[in-house]
């Protein structure tokens, strides 16, 4: 089974002892390929060197709503050129975190709106981060791509936790959804509904390594060897192999991400 974990934080410092290890063992191990999306400044380019280092991993650039303190004023220049490189994917990731921060908006918004700008001009996909924001975050992206994309799909909705209505109108515009561990947690009610509903050419997996570990590794530091237990959900509620699970996944995350490599 081949395996490719579109959201993975290895620039993380939880993986500073290991980085390395863990990669050549998860690569070795059948993960074919890893997305490592930015958060700032420092991790964008702390992913970029990963992406060079690693022929299997690939990255991608954007300030992340949580990180709104220390963007420097020419931020979308250093993010346009680090889009120029080969093996940046996406944008992101990018969003509005109502969650952790909810006193600064105005501030998430703008930023999140100025960096979608920037991947449409670019044509990159983005990586987007909603959580506690699904109106704001719907209406945004709305206001960018309206009606289905010709160009290809805007994106993913990484570790979607928005409603089933709302994921239906995304999926109509070209969405992808990204699932992460939680699929295996008991209150996922929810996220399975959403999951029931998603066509299986726009499910993405992803892991949000060192975070969000599935059942039943919750409590540990999370790596991509464990997207077997998301695949296996997946294919319990589609009622497909975790063979195929892993297969057409891979095939998805293909089609959105590497179609400007
Ligand atoms: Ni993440």
């Amino acid at each position: 089974m081949r395996i490719f974990d579109t959201h993975a934080h290895y620039d993380d410092e939880k993986f500073a002892e290991d980085r390395a290890d863990v990669l050549y063992a998860l690569h070795h191990a059948g993960v074919e390929c890893i997305i490592d999306p930015g958060c700032d400044m420092q991790s964008s380019y702390t992913a970029q060197s990963l992406a060079a280092d690693f022929d299997f991993v690939y990255f991608a650039a954007g300030i992340h709503p949580e990180e709104l303190d220390a963007i420097p004023e020419d931020y979308l220049a250093q993010l346009t050129s680090l889009a120029g490189d080969s093996k940046c994917v996406a944008i992101g990731e990018i969003g509005l975190d109502y969650y952790w921060d909810s006193s600064r908006k105005e501030l998430q918004k703008q930023i999140f709106r100025e960096q979608l700008e920037l991947a449409r001009e670019l044509g990159k996909p983005v990586i987007i981060h909603d959580r506690e924001a699904h109106g704001d975050s719907f209406e945004i992206v709305n206001s960018f791509w309206k009606e289905k994309n010709p160009a290809g799909s805007p994106g993913v909705f990484h570790c979607y936790s928005g409603s089933a209505e709302m994921a239906e109108e995304l999926l109509k515009r070209g969405w992808y959804l990204g699932f992460d561990g939680p699929v295996t947690y008991k209150n996922a009610r929810k996220t399975l509904e959403v999951l029931e509903i998603t066509p299986p050419d726009r499910i993405l997996i992803e892991t949000d390594s060192p975070y969000l570990s599935p059942v039943p590794m919750r409590g540990k530091r999370n790596d991509s060897g464990n997207l077997v237990y998301v695949i296996q959900k997946i294919a319990e509620i589609k009622g497909l192999t975790p063979e195929e699970t892993a297969e057409l996944t891979f095939e998805n995350a293909k089609r959105l991400f590497f179609r400007s490599l």
